[in-house]
């Protein structure tokens, strides 16, 4: 019942959005980025979240609170002695697991689909360790598992410049209680952090038992800025109800969700899947396909496309976005 859950990070490639905001609240098809992954964990069945945020930045407490408006429970840590590296994350909220068994999620994963049957798998076998494996184009980014001729994992390297598969280790893990024992095996590597991968490696080295799942869904990893726009692409596609066009005469096409207090003059057109948050302002606009615009903007003659718009952004003038995030 218990997940940490990654908030804090310097995200350097994600600059220059992320030097005025923490990366994992930025907004992905209407809610922060760590809304997703919060989400996601309490679907699976958890109701205790604890997550790490940087040193004196309550930005993420602030929008995430205390769980209440899920019903659930969250706490916040912070890793001593600075950055140095997720596995180490893990170790900072030592005192909040104990003994229990607990996922680990790094907020900025967005994936499809139930989290429900890895937990379910989990619990009812005795594996110490499950990970989530993903095909993806470019494994020399991620933590990579390697496989022996009969197919049996046997290592984990971190971000290997000569890949032994095309799999990514995704970052949703499930751990019992030797998370710990391993930690205490392992040393930071060449670039000073403690891996994840060193653990799963130390793992597989020392007959622990782990288990692998393939995430076959969408599985992404929002690093980079066009991780951004896939992201709010896809989960703008999970949009519900298509407005019809009498309920919402400015619709051309698509489901588009409209926020409260909304302000629609002259000359505006939606081509769905669009969200438009609460309390903006919009006046000879065209906006979409796949464009999320926040709260309390004000646009007036500009064309949007594939884009990211935040909170309380203005503008006016004879513009074509596309593909672009606008900070506020
Ligand atoms: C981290 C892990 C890596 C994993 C990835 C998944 O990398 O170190 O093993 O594959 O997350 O998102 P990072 O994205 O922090 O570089």
């Amino acid at each position: 019942t218990k997940a940490i859950l990654t908030g804090g990070g310097r995200a350097t490639r994600l600059r220059p959005i992320t030097s005025t905001i923490n990366k994992h609240l930025i907004p992905l098809a209407g809610k922060p980025m760590i809304f997703h992954a919060i989400e996601k964990v309490i679907e699976a069945g958890i109701t205790e979240i604890f997550i790490n945020t940087n040193p004196g930045d309550v930005q993420i407490q602030n929008a995430v609170g205390d769980g209440s408006r899920w019903g659930i429970t969250i706490r916040y840590f912070e890793q001593t002695g600075g950055p140095q590296g997720i596995a180490h994350v893990v170790k900072c909220a030592e005192h909040f697991i104990g003994n229990d068994p607990f996922m680990f999620y790094l907020s900025d994963n967005i994936i499809l689909g139930s989290l429900k049957p890895l937990v379910e798998k989990f619990s009812s076998g005795n594996s110490d360790c499950l990970l989530t494996l993903a095909k993806v184009p470019d494994p020399d980014r991620f933590g990579v598992p390697e496989f022996d001729m009969g197919g049996r994992l046997i290592d984990v390297l971190e971000k290997p410049k000569h890949p032994p598969s095309d799999f990514a280790v995704t970052g949703i893990y499930l751990y019992g209680k030797d998370f710990f024992t391993a930690f205490d095996h392992i040393k930071k590597s060449a670039r000073g952090e403690y891996e994840i991968s060193d653990i799963h490696s130390f793992f597989l080295k020392n007959r622990y038992r782990v288990v692998t799942e393939e995430i076959t869904g969408w599985w992404k990893d929002t690093g980079k800025p066009d991780d951004l726009l896939d992201a709010n692409r896809l989960l703008i596609d999970l949009l519900p109800l298509p407005v019809t066009s009498n309920q919402m005469p400015i619709v051309r096409s698509g489901s588009v969700q409209i926020g409260k207090g909304v302000t629609v003059g002259a000359n505006v057109l939606l081509n769905g899947p669009v969200i438009i948050g609460d309390n903006t302002k919009l006046e000879n606009v065209t906006i979409g396909p796949y464009v999320s615009i926040g709260k309390e903007c004000n646009l007036k003659d500009v064309t949007i496309e594939e884009s990211i718009i935040f909170d309380q952004v203005t503008i006016d003038a004879p513009l074509h976005l596309k593909k672009s995030i606008m900070g506020e």
